[in-house]
């Protein structure tokens, strides 16, 4: 693996990984003793989802939907997946893999509070906060980070990474002028 700030710095390994959802898990149950509705956005999510859920120690029931971005910068989002759960008067808990401008965050939180949820707390592995358009609340943040692209746990560039099982930096360098395709070479295991 290359030094600080080079192609595929660890941002949290494994082990750093599991410690951060650990405490998001009990930050969680503590303040949802009477359960809650664990829901996470497709496809970033998935490895948070599956991680929190087993770390959670209150009743929960899990769902899911998927956002597909649209529009010039893919500035807007549109549902295209919707829940199986009714969220009406249920205590929502939001997993997100990372809240940048915070735009799908606050889609988000906005569909669900219009269907009545009684409470959405958002909890967020990754919080770039220097990026952010729109102002979001966030009641469990696993770790601020800044201007770096990062991928693995799900997180992905172009589909690709979101298998790696810790989080990694890719360059804007690499981006700029490597392929998805050549860029899974820096990952290689
Ligand atoms: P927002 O709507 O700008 O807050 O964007 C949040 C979504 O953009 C996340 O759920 C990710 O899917 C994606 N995203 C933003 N930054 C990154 C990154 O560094 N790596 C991978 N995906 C990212
Ligand atoms: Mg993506």
């Amino acid at each position: 693996m290359t030094g600080p700030g080079e192609a595929g710095t660890r941002v949290l390994t494994g082990d750093e990984l599991s410690s951060v959802v650990d405490r998001l898990g009990r930050a969680i149950s503590r303040d949802h003793p009477d359960g809650l509705v664990l829901v996470g956005i497709l496809k970033g999510s998935v490895c948070l989802v599956a991680d929190l859920a087993r770390r959670l120690e209150v009743p929960c029931a899990v769902d899911f939907l998927c956002l597909t971005p649209y529009g010039a910068g893919g500035q807007r989002v549109r549902l295209s997946k919707d829940l199986d759960e009714d969220v009406s008067g249920r205590a929502v808990v939001l997993a997100v893999d990372i809240v940048d401008r915070g735009l799908t965050v606050t889609y988000v939180h906005r569909l669900l509070t219009e269907r009545g949820a009684r409470s959405v707390d958002v909890c967020t592995l990754l919080d770039r906060r220097a990026k952010r358009l729109l102002p979001v609340e966030l009641r469990y943040v696993g770790k601020i980070i800044g201007d770096e692209y990062v991928v693995g746990y799900g997180l992905d560039l172009d589909e690709r990474f979101r298998n790696l099982p810790d989080l990694r930096v890719i360059e804007p360098r690499e981006m700029r002028h490597a392929s998805p395709a050549s860029v899974q070479g820096l990952f290689e295991r």
